[in-house]
């Protein structure tokens, strides 16, 4: 099976990737465009590595090999001889082309491209690419060593063969596919968070229940373990936004519309967690 694995963005994610893609013994190589956000990264992945090892669920000379098996590096030729990529940069489509583009031209051509998008149609991402039979859509959770989905993304011109080396690489990490015949915006994830979410706004912008109500509702009336407030409050209201923003966009599905209230928040800086106020104050 093939080992060398390419990671673009060592940001939250990519090094999430990269994390977990180590210690499962692929060799990993690391690519962002600055010196500091590859430190950063690695910092992230040692920190957690470190944590594992504190609580007894690695060896600490695990933790060494599976970090001596990240490359970090600026340099994009050193992903060249890659079997599988995957690129986790910022949710542009503009900034993924490029990438697509450069690496289309660069990395061997049985190589699969993946994709962590969370919402941007591969196909649309393949698009930039001469092999949009091997562009696929690999999609992590946050935090990625704690999430066991991915869900896999089918363009409209994925290969089987690429379906199952995506699915081989996530399996190989401890995931758990999920697969999306069809790259709707949004897969069936952010679609689903997306729908929750702009409803329970709606129902707390219009007064029908408190946010501390509509999250028990979730919690103890269907069993999740987290309710859609205090979850667009982790992700980040802004975050969220942008992705039902994105589908409704592309689906003009009315019950993607974003709520008044998520945009105003979002403009005042309300946007969860990381700003101390979102639906709830921390
Ligand atoms: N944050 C989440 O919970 C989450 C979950 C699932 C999927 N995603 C998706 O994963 C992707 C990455 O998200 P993130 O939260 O890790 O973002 P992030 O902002 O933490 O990291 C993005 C990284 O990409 C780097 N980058 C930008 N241009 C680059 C280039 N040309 N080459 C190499 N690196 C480049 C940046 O320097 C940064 O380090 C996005 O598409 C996002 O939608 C995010």
């Amino acid at each position: 099976m093939a080992r060398k694995l390419a990671v673009i963005g060592s940001g939250l994610m990519g090094s999430g990737i990269a994390q977990v893609s180590a210690q499962a013994g692929w060799d990993v190589v690391l690519r962002d465009v600055t010196d500091e956000a590859l430190r950063r990264g690695t910092d992230a992945i040692r920190a957690s590595y470190d944590k594992f090892v504190g609580k007894g669920t690695m060896e600490a000379h695990d933790a060494d090999a599976a970090l001596a098996r990240i490359t970090a590096t600026t340099d994009l030729d050193a992903v060249a001889d890659a079997d599988l990529v995957i690129e986790a940069v910022f949710e542009k489509l503009e900034i993924k082309h490029e990438i697509f583009r450069a690496l289309d031209a660069l990395v061997r051509p049985d190589a699969v491209l993946a994709s962590n998008t969370s919402a941007i149609p591969i196909t649309k991402i393949a698009a930039a690419t001469e092999r949009p039979e091997r562009v696929v859509g690999v999609h992590f959770f946050s935090p990625v060593p704690m999430m066991r989905l991915v869900e896999l993304v089918r363009g409209y011109k994925t290969s089987d063969e690429t379906l199952a080396t995506a699915r081989e690489f996530a399996e190989s990490v401890g995931k758990t596919c999920i697969v999306v015949n069809r790259d709707v915006a949004g897969f069936v994830t952010t679609r689903l968070i997306s729908a929750l979410v702009v409803e329970a706004t709606k129902l707390y912008e219009s007064g029908v229940a408190s946010a501390e109500d509509i999250d028990l509702a979730c919690k103890l009336g269907f069993g999740h373990a987290m309710g859609p407030l205090a979850t667009a409050d982790l992700t980040g209201v802004d975050i969220l936004l942008h992705a039902t923003s994105n589908i409704y966009t592309e689906s003009q599905d009315e019950k993607f519309a974003p709520p008044e209230l998520m945009r105003r928040m979002v403009d005042a800086g309300d946007i969860g967690r990381k700003s101390g106020q979102g639906f709830y104050t921390y």
